[in-house]
């Protein structure tokens, strides 16, 4: 079994430069579907999810070939089915953005439950009535559980979102690039990668205003053409990379960012105390004080993003006194708690909040990661901590941080990748 060895208790020093979107690129690679040509994306990071997404659209046709690590080419002129790959589709959240980008190009969409990190429930009720009000007729199998939908009456119309949700703003964009007339969305997702996504397809000839504000407005195009589009940096492994070195007392730069995208993050690392100096496209944070208890609730965008909430708390864990992070978007994302309070950190969890009694010494501790961010959580508590961390199911974390265990030593950490 892989796990990484760490060796605590360094300052992070030095310099990180951050890697494209996760949560954009696993948006942005189903949208060529809705290409008839080429497309060329840049700046893909080398994760496991992108796999996963490019096997999908590969299974569905799509020719796809690496022009080298962080350079996808992808020609969709022809496509073979729009039924997407079970198995496949298991693997992540995203597959369900295959729904949207299926309406478009095909008129119909076979598309099987999405995989992804287990928050409790994660319901797309959204996605469906967004794609219902556009004209699709959908069906869900209650065994199967494959969503069947058919779009030949696809038409432009208004949808208002009942809860602000990433993913559903993504797909009905999606479905509602090439559907005849106005679609206007309302009470839709902020967050930088939304504006991302509308910004590529606007690239390849769509007609897309108002990503970024709470109105989305599409007027439906007939057709797509290719282009070669850069995505923009990962705003959650940049909060990764800061959580990481306040939580190490460190110093260091975080390059490659869009600092407006780090607003919320920022304000709260400046409030705890931690130095942080921005740049154009890079920013240095730095501890030359004790750090200070901060509550922290996790609201869509531009609030603070709920993907670094177990991020912050395992910072909270080093600082002294009583930090409550309350979480506002997810019923239930406090799972990983059970592995943290391994490194003998007192936390305690009150509904949908995590009151940290910071400031002990970690205790040196085998842990797992349990999604996703509670993996870099487990990375974030072991730099801090005074002692060896064996930390394993390194699945979840390959999903979402490129060139982990490299950008860490870069900074300096003590860190090993083994097969024990
Ligand atoms: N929701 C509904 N109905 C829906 C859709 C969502 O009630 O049809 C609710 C959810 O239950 C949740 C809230 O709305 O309480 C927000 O969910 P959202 O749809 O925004 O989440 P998502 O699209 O499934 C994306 C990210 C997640 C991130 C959330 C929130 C991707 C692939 N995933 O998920 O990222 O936590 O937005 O920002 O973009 C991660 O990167 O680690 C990750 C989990």
């Amino acid at each position: 079994m892989e796990k990484l060895v760490i060796h605590g208790g360094k300052p992070l020093k030095g310099e990180v430069t951050i890697s494209g979107a996760k949560n954009a690129v696993v948006a942005i690679i189903p949208a060529v579907l809705l290409v008839k040509g080429r497309c060329v994306i840049e700046n893909v990071p080398d994760i496991s999810d992108v796999e996963s997404i490019l096997k999908m659209i590969e299974f569905i046709g799509a020719k796809v070939s690496k022009i080298n690590k962080n350079t996808v080419d992808i020609d969709c002129t022809e496509l073979d089915t729009y039924i997407v790959d079970k198995e496949l589709a298991a693997k992540m959240r995203a597959s369900y953005y295959l729904m949207g980008a299926l309406i478009g190009r095909f008129g119909k969409a076979v598309v099987p439950s999405p995989g992804g990190c287990n928050f409790g429930v994660r319901p797309i009720d959204q996605h469906i009535k967004g794609f219902e009000l556009l004209g699709c007729k959908t069906s869900i199998c209650e065994n199967d559980d494959v969503v069947t939908i058919d779009a030949s009456e696809l038409c432009g119309s208004d949808v208002f979102f009942d809860v602000v949700s990433v993913g559903a703003t993504i797909n009905v964009m999606l479905a509602a690039t090439l559907a005849p007339g106005k679609t206007v969305l309302e009470n839709v997702a902020k967050e930088p990668h939304v504006v991302d996504l509308a910004n590529f397809l606007n690239s390849m000839g769509a007609k897309i205003k108002g990503a970024g504000t709470d109105v989305i407005k599409i007027e439906g195009v007939t057709e797509l053409h290719g282009g070669t589009y850069s995505i923009i940096p990962d705003q959650i492994e940049a909060g990764t990379y800061m959580s990481a070195i306040a939580a190490t007392g460190g110093d260091a730069v975080v390059k490659n960012i869009i600092p407006k995208h780090l607003d919320a993050i920022t304000a709260k690392f400046v409030e705890m105390g931690t130095k942080i100096e921005e740049f154009d496209d890079c920013l240095r944070v730095c501890v030359d004080a004790p750090l200070k208890k901060i509550n922290v609730k996790t609201i869509p965008y531009p609030g603070f993003p709920t993907d670094l909430q177990p991020q912050i708390v395992a910072l909270l864990t080093t600082v002294q006194g009583k930090s409550i992070v309350t979480e506002g978007v997810w019923d239930s994302r406090f799972q990983y708690i059970d592995e943290l309070v391994k490194f003998g950190v007192d936390i305690e969890i009150s509904g949908r909040q995590a009151i940290i009694n910071g400031g002990t010494p970690l205790k040196s501790c085998e842990v797992q990661a349990t999604d996703l961010r509670a993996g870099a959580s487990m990375i974030i508590a072991a730099l801090a901590c005074n002692g060896v961390t064996k930390i394993s199911n390194l699945r979840y974390i390959d999903r979402g941080y490129e060139n982990l265990v490299e950008k860490l030593k870069m900074l300096g950490a003590d860190i090993e990748r083994i097969d024990e």
